[in-house]
């Protein structure tokens, strides 16, 4: 009895644990035959449904030249998958492609890079030194930005607050370090510990409310003010 309870419970937590991780929609990786799995970090996907997992296929093409697919997979196909290569490592040879792996999860995105779990399946280690963020001019709620770039090397992800045509917009973009760095340091000493930011007024008469930086992955999907508290100083000497 006491090892049908403790199965029971394990069951129990895994069953809860998955339906929680689904509450919000699992947010995966997606693209189809990228010959790297960089190139599958600009576009990702939101499950539709709780029975979707991120899955992540490596695929050996007749020409020998390995492709990768990601996405949202119901779970009833990764369970297959799973099974398939717990057993024989038997590749199906009726195809003129050869499935190398295909792995399923569902845990949240990585917290330290913002990647989504399915790009660190099949052994991938994807590049993070590049940021990925957020790309939308004037956009009424910044979490509905549907556009995502790499930002240039020694940029990070930026949302900002501005006054333009009589309306608050957001501007969510890719901005260097040093200039976030010196935004940083005016809000700190002109509002310590509001919300505020510094209000720039730019040449197109464009009045910036707030400007925050952020440097994980679609992270300026967000509001300024809350980024802005939370803003990481790069360089010690700008931002101290
Ligand atoms: C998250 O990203 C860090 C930094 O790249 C990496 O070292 C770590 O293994 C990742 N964690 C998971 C759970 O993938
Ligand atoms: C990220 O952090 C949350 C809360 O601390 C944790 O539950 C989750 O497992 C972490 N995710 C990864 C991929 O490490
Ligand atoms: C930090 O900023 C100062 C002043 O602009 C600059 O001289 C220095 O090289 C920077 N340090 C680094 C590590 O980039």
């Amino acid at each position: 009895w006491k090892k049908m309870n403790m199965l029971f419970t394990v069951g129990v937590s895994i069953l809860l644990t998955f339906s929680l991780s689904c509450v919000d929609g699992l947010t995966c990786l997606s693209c189809k035959g990228v010959a790297d799995i960089n190139d599958c970090l600009s576009s990702e996907a939101t499950c539709q449904n709780s029975n979707e997992e991120c899955y992540l296929d490596k695929t050996i093409l007749p020409s020998l030249q390995a492709v990768f697919s990601a996405g949202c997979r119901s779970k009833q196909v990764c369970d297959l998958f799973a099974a398939a290569s717990a057993g024989k490592r038997e590749t199906s040879r009726t195809k003129r492609t050869t499935v190398a792996c295909a792995e399923c999860c569902t845990t949240s995105s990585n917290n330290s890079t913002g990647i989504p779990c399915n790009g660190y399946l099949c052994k991938q280690k994807p590049k993070t030194d590049i940021t990925t963020c957020g790309v939308c001019d004037k956009v009424a709620d910044p979490t509905l930005c549907s556009v995502i770039q790499d930002c240039p090397p020694n940029e990070v992800c930026t949302s900002e607050l501005i006054f333009a045509n009589n309306q608050l917009v957001h501007r969510l973009g890719c901005e260097r370090k040093d200039v976030c760095d010196v935004t940083l340091k005016g809000y700190k000493d002109a509002h310590p510990g509001q919300y505020t930011g510094p209000k720039r007024k730019r040449v197109d008469g464009e009045i910036v409310i707030c400007s925050s930086c952020c440097d994980t992955r679609t992270c300026n999907m967000a509001d300024c003010k809350s980024l802005i508290n939370i803003q990481p100083c790069y360089n010690k000497t700008l931002c101290g």
